[in-house]
């Protein structure tokens, strides 16, 4: 199959033939503000079972829907509680999905067997152009093949999908480089699944806003259900997150500096028995502590001061891909001070990247 690439900055008219495509079933990689997706028709059994095939990802795993316009959560959803829609309007359009009640009509591919749907409104202009054209709940995975981190470039999505789907419209790179926070509205507090730039804070701040009731029954209740050790064979609320994201071909060292990536003794522990040529992703500090010690990486993304979280969140999945393509054998990274949403997410990335050898893959 061949690819058109189709490259949309302002011209969304250039939409119009992707988007008819969508509607009649077929393969669409689109832009989002987080990452990629590989979208289809969400209301169409048969066209979902190839975004299972093209990822090669397990059917157990459901599939985000992604909507353009408020009025299409009522094909998806029985009609919202009052605090469901107070939260979704507080955060939408954007980088958070919903988890909540499906109907009967969202096929159980999408919804890998559960009786509930998770749904986001995208906050990108394209995305929301061609959900929009296409005029129907568009179902999107990121737009990797399993066991890769999530495309955040045009690039990354050839090199995943390049002649496996018919369209990848290019919207530049991604502005927030990690997936949304999935977050469960099925009883009782709200549960994040996957954490992503909107946190704890952020939704204990919302629910003040919406009433000081709400806030006094649930304050400290907010559940981090990702952060839960599992039983044997158990499966986790959201069945991606017991999936391996990423294991790159290199071994990943995340140094254990903490807080401090300016402490020496941490790094040089970490070079000790190197060895070989390596390759390094972290902050200005970190990058000036190697030199220090006289220890060169090959290949060098820093991303900026450790305090800018956003950068690096933006570039973590580029930056590993691109060392895996330079044939990078070990890379040397350090996790960030968790006092962001958006920290907490990139860590939560690092360690699975790092420490998911023992994981199956995912998509
Ligand atoms: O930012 C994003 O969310 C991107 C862009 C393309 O929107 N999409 C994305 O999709 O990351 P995917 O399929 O790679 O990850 C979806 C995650 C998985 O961990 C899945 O288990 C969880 O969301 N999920 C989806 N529907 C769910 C449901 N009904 N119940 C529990 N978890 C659900
Ligand atoms: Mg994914």
């Amino acid at each position: 199959m061949k690819t058109r690439v189709i490259r949309v900055l302002d011209d969304l008219p250039k939409l119009q033939e992707p988007a008819e495509a969508l509607r009649q079933g077929q393969l669409v990689v689109f832009p989002t503000e987080t990452v990629y997706g590989l979208g289809v028709h969400a209301l169409r059994t048969e066209a979902i079972a190839q975004v299972y095939q093209v990822k090669g990802r397990p059917s157990d795993n459901p599939l985000i829907v992604h909507i353009a316009d408020w009025c299409q959560l009522q094909e998806l959803t029985p009609p919202l509680s009052p605090l469901a829609r107070f939260l979704m309007e507080r955060f939408w359009p954007g980088p958070a999905t919903f988890v909540l009640p499906k109907l009967e009509q969202v096929p159980l591919a999408v919804s890998g067997g559960l009786n509930t749907v998770g749904i986001r409104m995208p906050a990108h202009p394209v995305a929301r152009a061609l959900i929009r054209r296409a005029g129907v709940p568009v179902a999107a995975p990121s737009a990797n093949r399993s066991g890769r981190p999530s495309p955040t470039c045009l690039q990354d999505c050839l090199e995943d999908l390049e002649g496996r789907v018919p369209y990848i419209i290019d919207g530049g790179p991604c502005s927030v480089g990690v997936e949304s926070t999935v977050i469960a509205l099925t009883g009782g507090a709200p549960r994040i699944l996957r954490p992503g730039q909107i946190g704890v804070q952020e939704l204990e701040a919302a629910l003040q806003e919406y009433s000081a009731t709400e806030e006094k029954r649930w304050k400290g209740q907010i559940e981090e259900a990702y952060r839960k050790q599992l039983e044997e064979g158990e499966t986790p609320e959201a069945p991606g997150m017991k999936y391996r994201h990423y294991a790159p071909q290199a071994e990943v060292r995340v140094v254990d500096c903490g807080l401090h990536p300016e402490r020496e003794a941490s790094w040089a522990e970490a070079v000790h028995s190197l060895g070989v040529p390596f390759g390094y992703v972290g902050c200005q500090e970190g990058a000036a502590c190697l030199q220090k010690l006289g220890l060169n990486p090959q290949w060098s993304f820093v991303y900026g001061h450790l305090a800018e979280v956003e950068q690096a969140t933006r570039f973590l999945f580029a930056s590993l891909r691109a060392l895996d393509r330079l044939g990078c054998p070990v890379v040397l990274t350090h996790a960030l001070p968790e006092k962001t949403a958006l920290a907490v997410a990139y860590n939560n990335r690092l360690f699975k990247a790092v420490g998911g050898g023992s994981l199956p893959e995912e998509g």
